[in-house]
């Protein structure tokens, strides 16, 4: 939220398309939840993998366990999807998003999708300085056409962050921490399920926390078959958690728009998918197919 903060401050346009966007989701909501995009998109993601030691240079098949388990968080086929309490069962839903490297480079030469780059940085703070070669990082590719996702060291205990739909082309994407990326090599407990890409790239597809950065009731993340919910939850909490009068069944914090452990979240809801699909027809309808 700090960097979406920040980039709000810069760039006035930025807020503008953000409420272009809720328009549209708006209608869509009205409209009712069919999609324009009729079926499944695919994503084009490249990663680049900014490094200084071994250990952070993340092996391809680490970057292929993260691809596939977003493949199935975002296709709601998750194996884990089954330990959602009964009563939300039925809002598990299908995003109907999955994501392939690419296998073209922005000027059309074959490619595997992932780009190693070096760096002296011992690790980046949430500033952007990852997104670009002249501060130590690796430049993003044409945001247009491919969800860029920076993996690297990151500051101050962060697992990762995102910019929302609408914002500066040259910053727009994911950054995720290399311990916290993918389900094998150096991916680490409690976050070693993919988990962290999910939540950022549902940031990047428009979603907010589920507790809406706010933690006096007052705030939503504009998703209704969500529970509105005070603070983020972390670890694995026990079901139900109650907050704001949401009781009886309390907190959605098995949502991945939670702070909870990547074994405790396996969700995202009905309403949820629509937001996401809005921002597929809208700002990035250009992307994916
Ligand atoms: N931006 C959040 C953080 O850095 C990401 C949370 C992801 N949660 C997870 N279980 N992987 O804390
Ligand atoms: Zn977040
Ligand atoms: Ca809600």
């Amino acid at each position: 939220m700090q960097v979406h903060y920040r980039l709000l401050e810069q760039d006035p346009d930025f807020r503008l398309r953000q409420a272009e966007l809720e328009q549209r989701v708006n209608e869509r909501l009205m409209a009712g939840a069919a999609g324009l995009r009729g079926s499944v998109t695919t994503i084009p993601a490249v990663v680049h993998v900014v490094y200084r030691t071994s250990d952070e240079k993340v092996a391809a098949a680490q970057v292929k366990s993260q691809l596939a388990a977003l493949n199935k968080d975002y296709r709601a086929t998750n194996p884990d999807r089954s330990s959602v309490p009964p009563v939300w069962l039925g809002l598990v839903t299908d995003a109907r998003v999955q994501f392939a490297l690419a296998t073209r480079d922005p000027t059309g030469k074959k490619t595997a999708g992932i780009v190693y780059v070096p760096t002296t940085l011992g690790s980046f703070p949430a500033d952007d300085s990852v997104k670009a070669k002249a501060t130590g990082g690796a430049d993003g590719w044409p945001s247009d056409r491919y969800l860029n996702v920076w993996v690297c060291t990151l500051a101050d205990g962060l697992l990762g962050y995102a910019q929302f739909p609408g914002g500066p082309p040259k910053t727009d994407g994911v950054v995720v921490l290399n311990r916290a990326f993918g389900t094998t090599g150096t991916a680490t407990a409690p976050f070693d399920l993919g988990r962290s890409a999910t939540h950022e790239i549902g940031h990047w597809l428009n979603l907010r926390h589920v507790w809406s950065d706010t933690e006096d009731c007052t705030g939503s993340d504009f998703v209704a078959d969500t529970p509105t919910q005070q603070h983020p939850n972390y670890g694995q909490p026990r079901f139900p958690h109650v907050s704001c009068h949401n009781g009886p069944n309390g907190d959605m914090f098995m949502n991945y728009m939670d702070y909870v452990d990547d074994d405790a979240m396996f969700m995202f809801t009905a309403q949820q998918v629509v937001r996401m699909q809005a921002s597929l027809d809208g700002p990035r309808s250009s992307i994916g197919k």
